[in-house]
């Protein structure tokens, strides 16, 4: 059943003894590291890989980049923006590494992964050490070793995808944390690069998943997010575990309190999966489902494989199974050949829904997608029109949405805080990830303490995105 071959082991151990190294030479020096991350939540959960294997090689973290020995640009190339941002911020670089010449410059990430750019930016900046795609991050210490003899690396490999398992994970936060159930993506949405730039889609091993959870588990993290771009087609290589039986099992495990997941698509979401959401008190009733757009016929040339009716027909299923769910999304504007109509359709479905949040984009052409070369290009101008317009029918939609929540009361994660005008407000999430902030009156030290909590707080009042609350009791 195992489609995709594990890093083998030999190649780890090898990085391992790299790192170690590393640290002997290193360490007395007290050299420092930098990361800047771009693009989705898995990016994110790599920069906690290349945290990891940075501080095995020896360096600790600053987030200052003036002050930093070692800088890594973890890059997206989703949209356009992403990429143009990269070039700009790497360029600023050179005058850090005329000051310190010692200061280690590498690039990596899913805009490097296409072969052409990665190419051109290691000729265009030659103070750029190294270079490498989303198939060699395991392969960080070896390229430090060479930097570190003045080699410079490229290094990019077209293979479908491996999984690495066993790279050490230096986690951001301290009750919250993501875990990685499957890389790649097979579905070809005729706009996206992802496939392209992550290979194939592979499956965790369930064994594997379970066991870190559990460690991130016994570390005190009480609420995890499964990662995937497409969680709902998770299927254990071993036994064809699918991705209900998943969250039900990890439900189990000691310590989790709260499970979350990321990304589903609508065309595998299952009725085993609503009905687990309905029964399980630990799976959040939340769920992001990228509706792309209200247009059938739009969805037709996107790829997406469902109809607007389909869709809401999904959600109607959700919201009647699922109590007190939210939904979220994401929503393309001006996909070739978006009509008036179309996009009209896309505002009524934003509409009728009544999404939580909308995380709102305009269509970006992408190298080598297919919708890159089809006709009838929408002109800039024309959707930036399209994207405020949209925005302002979510911002009105959430405007209402929020009121149903006053006088209500609701269990919130605390995730952190903040002051304001001498008083302290908490801040977290409600399982239906709705965030609420609430004043709390209390020292420096029982605030701190309150961080992780999970308390019940009487809804009163909204602003645009969030709730504001009372702490009961
Ligand atoms: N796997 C996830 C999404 C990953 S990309 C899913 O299928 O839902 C995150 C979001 O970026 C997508 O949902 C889409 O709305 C947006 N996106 C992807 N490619 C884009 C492009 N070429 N132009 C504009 N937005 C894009
Ligand atoms: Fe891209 Fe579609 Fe895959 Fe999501 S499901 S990553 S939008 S190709
Ligand atoms: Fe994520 Fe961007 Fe890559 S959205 S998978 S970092 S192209």
């Amino acid at each position: 059943m195992r489609n995709y071959i594990e890093t083998p082991a030999a190649e780890l151990e090898a990085n391992r003894l790299c790192a170690k190294r590393i640290n002997e030479q290193i360490s007395p020096l007290g050299l420092k590291y930098h990361i800047e991350a771009y693009g989705c939540q898995m990016n994110g959960h790599d920069s906690e890989r290349i945290a990891g294997m940075l501080v095995e090689c020896g360096f600790t973290k600053c987030d200052d980049k003036a002050s930093a020995d070692f800088i890594i640009f973890n890059t997206c190339c989703v949209r356009d923006h992403a990429e143009q941002r990269v070039f700009g911020n790497v360029g600023a670089l050179k005058a850090l590494k005329d000051a310190n010449p010692r200061l280690i410059i590498a690039v990596c990430g899913c805009m490097m992964q296409q072969e052409k750019v990665s190419r051109h930016l290691y000729k265009r900046f030659p103070y750029v050490d190294i270079i490498f795609g989303t198939n060699e991050l395991h392969r960080l210490p070896t390229m430090i070793e060479a930097a570190l003899m003045g080699e410079r690396t490229l290094m990019v490999r077209n293979i479908d995808g491996e999984v690495t398992e066993g790279i050490p994970i230096l986690r951001n936060g301290t009750f919250s944390t993501n875990v990685n159930i499957m890389f790649g993506c097979n579905n070809f949405c005729s706009y996206c690069i992802v496939p392209y730039v992550r290979g194939r889609e592979r499956s965790r091993s369930f064994e594997r998943i379970f066991s870190e959870v559990e460690d991130v588990a016994k570390c005190g993290f009480s609420e995890i997010t499964l990662l995937g771009q497409n969680v709902n087609s998770y299927c254990s290589p071993e036994s064809g575990m699918k991705f209900p039986a998943l969250l039900d099992k990890i439900s189990g495990i000691d310590g989790i309190e709260r499970i979350r997941f990321m990304t589903s698509h609508p065309k595998d979401l299952s009725d085993e999966l609503i009905e687990v959401m309905a029964t399980n008190d630990k799976v959040c009733k939340h769920i992001h489902l990228p509706v792309q757009s209200g247009s059938t016929r739009i969805l037709e040339q996107m790829n997406r494989r469902y109809s607007r009716e389909h869709y809401l027909e999904l959600v109607g299923k959700l919201r009647q199974r699922v109590q007190d769910i939210e939904i979220t999304t994401d929503i393309i504007v001006g996909f070739p050949g978006e009509t008036e109509e179309d996009f009209n359709q896309t505002l009524s479905l934003v509409r009728e829904v009544g999404f939580s949040a909308a995380f709102t984009f305009m269509y970006s052409p992408r190298p080598g997608t297919k919708a890159a070369s089809m006709p009838n290009q929408i002109d800039p101008a024309e959707k930036k029109r399209r994207l405020l317009a949209l925005n302002a029918v979510e911002a009105e939609m959430l405007k209402t949405n929020n009121q149903k929540f006053i006088g209500k009361v609701g269990k919130v994660l605390v995730e952190g805080f903040d002051v304001r005008d001498g008083q302290y407000f908490m801040n977290g999430r409600l399982s239906n990830f709705k965030s609420v902030y609430f004043p709390f009156d209390a020292d420096e030290a029982a605030v701190r303490g309150m961080v992780g909590k999970t308390v019940d707080v009487n809804i009163v009042d909204t602003t645009n995105n969030s709730l504001i609350g009372e702490l009961n009791g």
